[in-house]
């Protein structure tokens, strides 16, 4: 299974927050429902599923295997709830999915990162700057780097420009 990260960046380079008052933008969130359509499924973590639920209904992931991770959450209806990174991708691999998407936030992609779990990343870089705010790292307590290979580079519109990269797993 190839394991895809998902995630917007901002311009100055961390990892974008999004709330009432800066929302992400319409072709992010396009390009978002394209991969979890594409893959059939996203993982999220707790916090950040909280968030997108809503008012609780299926909305647009109606056909779409969401996968919750949370250490504290039981049972959360029409999701599966798992515990660890990779209880989420056996999950996905024991269910026939080719493919995860790893959508966030920090705390979840940080830790697949952290674990060298991740085939790919797409990063959608919004044009807007930020202060002091959360960045993705592979190591959160060393400096460390891992060269990645560019894939493909594309504007999204309204100033987001996506870049994909593929991380060789088998280099440290
Ligand atoms: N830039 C982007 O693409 C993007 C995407 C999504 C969200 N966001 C932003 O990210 C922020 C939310 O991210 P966040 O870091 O606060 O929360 P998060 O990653 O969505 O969720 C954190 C929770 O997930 C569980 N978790 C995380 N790592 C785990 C692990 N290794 N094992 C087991 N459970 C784990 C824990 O749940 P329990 O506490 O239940 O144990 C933890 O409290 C928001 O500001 C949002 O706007 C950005």
């Amino acid at each position: 299974m190839k394991n895809i990260l998902w995630a917007t960046l901002t311009a100055n380079g961390n990892y974008a927050q999004s709330g009432p008052e800066n929302p992400p933008k319409k072709e992010t969130l396009d390009d978002f429902f394209t991969h979890a359509k594409a893959a059939g499924n996203f993982i999220v973590g707790r916090r950040t599923f909280e968030g997108m639920r809503g008012n609780g209904g299926p909305g647009p992931f109606a056909d779409i295997d969401i996968v919750v991770v949370s250490q504290s959450a039981t049972e959360i209806p029409g999701v599966k709830v798992v515990r660890l990174p990779e209880e989420a991708l056996d999950y996905l691999k024991e269910n026939g999915h080719q493919t995860a998407l790893i959508s966030g936030g920090a705390d979840i992609h940080n830790s697949f990162l952290g674990q060298g779990l991740v085939d790919e990343v797409i990063f959608n870089v919004a044009p807007v700057l930020e202060g002091r705010g959360l960045n993705l790292l592979i190591d959160k307590d060393n400096y460390c780097f891992k060269h990645v290979q560019l894939l493909d580079c594309k504007p999204l519109g309204s100033g987001v420009v996506q870049l994909r990269y593929a991380i060789d797993r088998t280099v440290s």
